[in-house]
């Protein structure tokens, strides 16, 4: 994948120990950060009294974001635009967040009260090229667009589950779906960023030696086959936690077989435990990995057409193991009177295939190190719910879950210390997981390309180097 996004997260991720040794001037104010903006970019400056400053807050997919109120957005429609922008905020020292897909769930991860929001959305090409192995992206969309866009064509790109997730966080973060046991993460694909520095220069930063990554953009399908196995009843709980181990677990997985397994808590219909088993190419018949599954006494199964999206607020943690069930169950009873409350928890496989194939694309910074034969399983947990007055009591739930979870997996080969960016709560620092020198090779990097640690002090969003990020 040729990639035009643009590389600001991964910058401001590195610069956090120059904070300490470089403190900036005081914010000017907003408003007159806004009007130097207008200046150059007239009315690509969006003010709270319109619908397109409106519209662009109600696109966020959480709650909090949408909450969050900048003095202006600007509605940026090119690298240029960008470029102009930080020639105009960086020198006033002008606070600013920039926003992609608009996905993420903390409240200024992608958008800053006060400040200035630098929206994507307007970055929005998709241009296959290279006999369709390649396809050049803009970094406002949203991955479900270009899934759509390279249907006709036979391919894709190893991207979220979700149709609405970002193109740009989740692939600044590293970015997981079907794909990802044949082709990696999102990450791991990207062959060329286009990327806007914190003086406005424009560069292209592209890896190299990395055959094997134009291979894998020949991962494309015209279909999924998609089932789901749900279970009702808490007795078959067991049997499901095991048939999910033993399929990880296989000598010799194939790597178009794939699940996702998620308890699902809701007032209405109470527990709910399903797995949505995919295959990803066109198949007739079920595929013999899924048997165990497929098979299981009293499980109901169906072909759906999948969608993960869940409006309100939400909060999404990593733990461990399967055995942060228990715990999940008992966890229910804290969140059981939250009006409309949707309390998710889902076990995503991290296998060796999916490092193996980061490897074999030139490798990454996530420091995810080689995960046990018998598997392991990414968990996450999503709370959403219509009321805003729940929030705190909701909040208090999840990190309490968080917190007991991460106790109860605390047995030897249990405990794995890795925190996925794109789903780590207001509580956790992924960057910390990564190892020493991975974040050392990204400081240094950060050092070369923003000496001034400009997406630092100026841009308080995201997760930093050294710890911390201004999202709740
Ligand atoms: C319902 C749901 C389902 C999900 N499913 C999946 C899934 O299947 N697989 C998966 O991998 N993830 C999934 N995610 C997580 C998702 O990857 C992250 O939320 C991701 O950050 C979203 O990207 P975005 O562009 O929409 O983010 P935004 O909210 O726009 O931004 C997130 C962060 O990235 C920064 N950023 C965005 N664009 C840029 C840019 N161009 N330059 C520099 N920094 C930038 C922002 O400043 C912010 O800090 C899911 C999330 C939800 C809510
Ligand atoms: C899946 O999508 C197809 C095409 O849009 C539609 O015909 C079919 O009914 C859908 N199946 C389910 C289970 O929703
Ligand atoms: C969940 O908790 C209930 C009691 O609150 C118990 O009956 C049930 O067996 C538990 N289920 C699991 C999977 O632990
Ligand atoms: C912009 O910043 C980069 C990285 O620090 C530097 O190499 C380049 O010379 C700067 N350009 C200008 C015009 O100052």
């Amino acid at each position: 994948m040729y990639s035009k996004c643009l590389l600001i997260r991964n910058i401001a991720a590195t610069l956090a120990i120059w904070c300490l040794l470089v403190p900036y001037a005081e914010a000017v104010d907003s408003v007159s950060c806004c009007q130097s903006l207008a200046a150059s970019l007239g009315s690509k400056v969006l003010y709270p009294d319109s619908t397109a400053y409106s519209s662009s807050l109600a696109s966020y997919w959480s709650a909090q974001e949408q909450t969050t109120y900048p003095a202006c957005i600007l509605r940026a429609s090119s690298a240029q635009d960008v470029s102009t922008a930080l020639k105009v905020l960086v020198p006033r020292a002008c606070k600013f967040a920039v926003r992609g897909g608009g996905h993420g769930a903390l409240a200024g991860l992608a958008n800053i009260q006060d400040g200035v929001t630098i929206d994507l959305r307007g970055l929005d090409p998709i241009k296959p090229f290279a006999a369709n192995q390649l396809v050049s992206v803009g970094s406002g969309l949203r991955i479900g667009a270009i899934y759509h866009a390279l249907h006709p064509l036979g391919v894709a790109i190893s991207g979220g589950r979700s149709y609405d997730v970002g193109v740009p966080g989740s692939t600044l973060g590293n970015g997981w779906g079907w794909l990802s046991n044949e082709a990696g993460f999102c990450c791991d694909n990207v062959v060329e960023y286009e990327v806007v520095l914190a003086n406005g220069t424009i560069i292209t930063a592209s890896q190299q030696n990395n055959a094997n990554l134009w291979k894998s953009l020949k991962g494309g399908r015209e279909q999924l086959w998609h089932h789901v196995v749900y279970s009702l009843t808490e007795s078959q709980v067991p049997r499901l936690l095991s048939a999910v181990s033993d399929f990880a677990a296989r000598r010799k997985p194939d790597p178009k077989e794939t699940l996702l397994f998620t308890f699902s808590y809701t007032p209405m219909v109470g527990n709910m435990y399903y797995i949505q088993c995919v295959y990803t190419a066109p198949t007739v018949q079920p595929p013999a990995g899924f048997d165990q599954l497929l098979t299981l006494p009293g499980a109901l199964f169906r072909a759906t057409n999948a969608s993960n999206t869940l409006p309100g607020l939400s909060y999404d943690y990593n733990l461990n193991t399967p055995k942060g069930s228990q715990t999940y169950n008992a966890s229910i009873a804290s969140v059981s009177g939250v009006y409309g409350i949707q309390w998710t928890l889902s076990f995503q496989p991290l296998t060796r295939l999916m490092t193996d194939a980061s490897a074999a694309r030139g490798g990454n910074v996530l420091g995810i190190g080689l995960p046990p034969e018998e598997g392991l399983h990414e968990v996450q947990l999503t709370a959403a719910f219509p009321d805003a007055v729940d929030y705190s009591r909701v909040s208090q739930a999840a990190d309490q879950l968080l917190a007991d979870c991460t106790a109860a997996v605390k047995s030897p080969g249990a405990d794995w210390p890795w925190v996925e960016m794109n789903h780590a709560s207001h509580i956790q620092d992924p960057i910390s997981t990564y190892g020493e020198e991975n974040r050392a090779f990204m400081m240094d990097t950060a050092a070369k390309y923003d000496p001034d640690a400009v997406f630092q002090t100026l841009m308080p969003g995201g997760y930093k180097l050294k710890g911390g990020h201004t999202g709740r």
